[in-house]
């Protein structure tokens, strides 16, 4: 495979599209798929490293679309003060516009730019941050996050990763940055950096290839708004851990209706991390021609296709396996994906919650 130096050349936008023409696109990007505008990029995945952050940096500095990897998933990332950089990430990945996105920051010194933190939300950013927590928090009067990002909520979800290279890649970005999962919408979410090779491979301008992300599932979000601390998301960090800096249980959102409301996440659509192949979920059997999504080593006599989110029934293991193993399983001829039941403990919420999604009708 042909790799020209992303580094030796910054560009704008456009000129930055016609490059990438000249790239050999991945192996992973192969797959076709009908629904599929013609390609019109080829972005590159590149292994992180020194050079690679600072052209990474400024190609999102100009406006345009980086992949890059997090503690809990990939990201599609563009700099969240620009409406029009932000317009890209909805059009690459088929979003609907209503959807906010999260602004990835450095820390809670930055966060605090940008938006209103509470003692709640300082609380849990310096128990958490950084790290698979989101704040949902008031923003700042002169807040400089694109309200395109923002869905014209007057509330800003912030996140700050705990991930070396999107950490270095913020420091030398010097911009929040707005990232949703670096998958095309509905589509189950990237750890890898093939799968976003996969989705989105023509439609950005580069993937930072970090490996392998550690959690899997994406950050917990919760509100701070008001004197209740409400779960919008459950995610890498767990309820409990949760509650147990607060000292009190958490809330759960209020509805859309109310005027007082914390919006739910927008983005808990029903249907959502959906692979190809229909998901059934809480599985006693494997029916003949099915792949087993298994867990704690219940199916070990399965004779097709078989992955086991964590034989030993770690919670950590189940979820950072969850999105690759469901990728895995969605190959050419099953039709169906039956999953063991996985415990509600610690980050089980957070796995059965993209399970119930990812089986729920679409
Ligand atoms: O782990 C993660 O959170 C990953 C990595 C890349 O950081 N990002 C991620 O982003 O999962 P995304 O866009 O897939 O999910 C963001 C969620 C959506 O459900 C969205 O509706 C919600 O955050 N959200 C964003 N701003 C919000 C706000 N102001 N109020 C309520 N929910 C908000
Ligand atoms: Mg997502």
């Amino acid at each position: 495979m042909r790799r020209a130096n992303p580094a030796s050349s910054p560009c704008r936008s456009s000129e930055r599209a016609q490059a990438s023409i000249e790239h050999v696109s991945v192996e992973a990007v192969s797959k076709s798929e009908p629904d599929r505008p013609a390609p019109i990029k080829a972005a590159q995945v590149v292994k992180a490293g020194p050079e690679l952050i600072a052209s990474a940096a400024h190609i999102l500095r100009t406006g345009g679309l980086v992949a890059f990897p997090t503690e809990t998933v990939y990201g599609l990332g563009a700099d969240a003060t620009s409406d029009e950089a932000v317009a890209g990430i909805y059009a690459a990945k088929g979003r609907p516009s209503f959807n906010p996105l999260i602004a990835h920051v450095t820390d809670l010194q930055s966060a605090q730019a940008h938006g209103v933190f509470n003692a709640d939300a300082r609380a849990l950013a310096l128990a958490f941050w950084p790290g698979p927590l989101t704040l949902v928090v008031p923003v700042q009067r002169d807040c400089k996050v694109s309200l395109l990002a923002r869905a014209g909520l007057d509330t800003l979800a912030l996140r700050a990763p705990d991930h070396p290279v999107a950490q270095a890649l913020l420091r030398a970005a010097g911009v929040p940055v707005a990232a949703p999962s670096a998958n095309r919408s509905g589509r189950v979410s990237p750890t890898q950096a093939a799968h976003v090779a996969i989705d989105l491979a023509d439609r950005i301008d580069i993937i930072v290839d970090g490996g392998a992300c550690a959690v899997g599932v994406e950050s917990t979000i919760v509100a701070c708004l008001d004197d209740q601390v409400r779960l919008l998301r459950p995610g890498g960090v767990s309820r409990e851990a949760i509650e147990v800096v607060l000292g009190r249980v958490l809330g759960r959102p209020l509805s859309v209706g109310d005027a007082s409301s914390a919006p739910i996440a927008p983005g808990m659509l029903a249907s959502h991390y959906a692979p190809r192949a229909l998901v059934r979920l809480n599985a006693t059997h494997i029916e003949p021609g099915e792949a087993a999504l298994d867990f704690g080593g219940r199916f070990p006599d399965h004779p097709g296709l078989r992955l086991d989110l964590s034989p030993a029934a770690d919670m950590h293991e189940a979820a950072a396996h969850l999105f690759a193993y469901l990728r895995r399983l969605d190959a050419p001829g099953v039709s169906s994906i039956a999953v063991a039941p996985v415990p509600m403990t610690g980050l089980g919420e957070a796995v059965n919650d993209r399970l119930d999604r990812a089986a729920a009708p679409r």
